[in-house]
């Protein structure tokens, strides 16, 4: 394949960065076929700002392109997945990989929060059977769109590991903001979960990935997860929660903190914190304690440019950083975030992978592993933090 056809579903926030790193991928040739999305105007708008051509729906454009790259909301992934699959095409999807969505007609009045998790996890297990049946039996390529992976700061630590064939001992990550702007975020029945997948899922899919490296150079199986505790919480609808305005609260049925502690199958561990309380930019990394080294992967803040603004309004059209609420006195600013944060190392991948049949860095493997642990870790929350063993698909 010489030149990869790519076709986007969705046209939102995700879209628009997939969109920017697609124009500066130069491993292979990408021709953008076009975009498709839920909403007509939403889709029409889309392709006038980035000029490309607008489908209906996915099954109009399916025929033209090699890679169907998926950036619906959650809830969306699966059907565009087993599609894409059936037609033996290329897929790119955005993380969480899928989830669990309320029973089938599920509407405004369901509530995740309330919701059993051993039957969360036994469906969602289901749907990754599913997911993993069709990819694998199609033989396309699939790219999961984990960008902690690709940050700059955590390929460096998977070159320290592979090259000093380092043991991790234990390792903790975070992301974290003051809530996400998407308006189908905070509905589990759409988004799959809240701060644990929607969040949690960056941090867990870095560590996997390093754990999986580890054991990959030590002796060319993967070290993967076990086991799970965790723990939730819904800080923004506490009855004593005093709502200053810098943080979102408007979510229906999810959790906007959590925590997870996985144990890996040589019993080492792992350390995941997310949640939407967190003000001051997006806060991400991952720090590595290993027997010959320690390393602090910085994805965001990353301190290329410090720079100190008197006056907010002065910086009204620069752009400086994820989910600053404010351009007031010293900021942390991002010099490319799009590179720093991984997702323009994560679309060359996916391109060339899919142009030359390589397998990319961010696998089907990993997004199994990670919704797996995602909701053994819903259920261990639903026992007060009680250790769930991790299934396999
Ligand atoms: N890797 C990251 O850091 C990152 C950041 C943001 C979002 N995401 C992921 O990207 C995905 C999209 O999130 P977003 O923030 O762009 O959301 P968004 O709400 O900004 O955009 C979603 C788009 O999908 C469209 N859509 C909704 N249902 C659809 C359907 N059934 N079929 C086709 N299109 C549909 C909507 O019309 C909209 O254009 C999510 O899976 C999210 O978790 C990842």
């Amino acid at each position: 394949m010489n030149s990869v056809r790519i076709g986007i579903v969705g046209a939102g926030f995700a879209a628009r960065y997939h969109v920017a790193c697609l124009r500066r991928v130069y491993g292979a040739q990408v021709e953008i076929v076009g975009v498709t999305s839920a909403r007509a105007e939403s889709r029409e708008a889309f392709g006038r700002a980035h000029e490309l051509p607008v489908f209906e729906h996915a099954a109009a454009m399916l025929g033209q392109v090699d890679v169907l790259d998926i950036c619906s909301p959650p809830y969306a992934h699966e059907e565009a997945i087993l599609a894409a699959a059936a037609a033996g095409k290329g897929i790119i999807c955005e993380k969480p990989l899928t989830g669990y969505f309320g029973p089938a007609g599920a509407d405004g009045n369901y509530r995740g929060d309330r919701d059993s998790k051993r039957k969360m996890m036994e469906e969602t297990m289901a749907r990754l059977g599913r997911i993993a049946g069709a990819v694998r039996k199609s033989g396309t390529f699939f790219g999961y769109a984990e960008n902690f992976v690709y940050a700059p700061s955590v390929q460096k630590e998977r070159e320290i590991i592979g090259k000093t064939g380092a043991q991790i001992l234990r390792m903790a990550g975070e992301e974290s903001h003051n809530g996400s702007a998407s308006p189908t975020y905070g509905i589990w029945r759409l988004a799959g979960g809240g701060s644990l997948i929607g969040k949690g899922c960056h941090p867990l899919g870095g560590m996997l990935y390093l754990k999986r490296i580890e054991g990959l150079a030590r002796n060319g199986r993967p070290i993967r997860p076990a086991s799970v505790s965790a723990r939730t919480h819904q800080l923004t609808r506490l009855p004593a929660y005093r709502d200053a305005g810098f943080i979102r609260t408007d979510y229906h049925d999810i959790e906007d903190y959590g925590f997870m502690h996985v144990v890996f199958e040589d019993g080492t561990v792992a350390d995941v914190m997310t949640g939407e309380v967190t003000l001051g930019g997006i806060h991400d990394y991952i720090e590595v304690f290993a027997n010959n080294h320690r390393t602090r992967c910085n994805i965001s803040p990353v301190g290329v440019v410090d720079t100190y603004n008197p006056r907010g309004g002065q910086f009204k059209d620069i752009y400086l950083v994820e989910k600053a609420s404010t351009q007031e006195g010293w900021s942390r600013a991002a010099g490319d975030e799009n590179f720093t944060m991984g997702y323009q190392g994560e679309i060359e991948d996916f391109v060339t992978c899919a142009a030359t049949g390589a397998q990319p860095q961010s696998d089907l493997d990993l997004a199994l592993d990670t919704t797996a642990v995602i909701y053994a870790a819903y259920l261990s929350d639903e026992n007060r933090g009680a250790e769930v063993d991790v299934p396999r698909v």
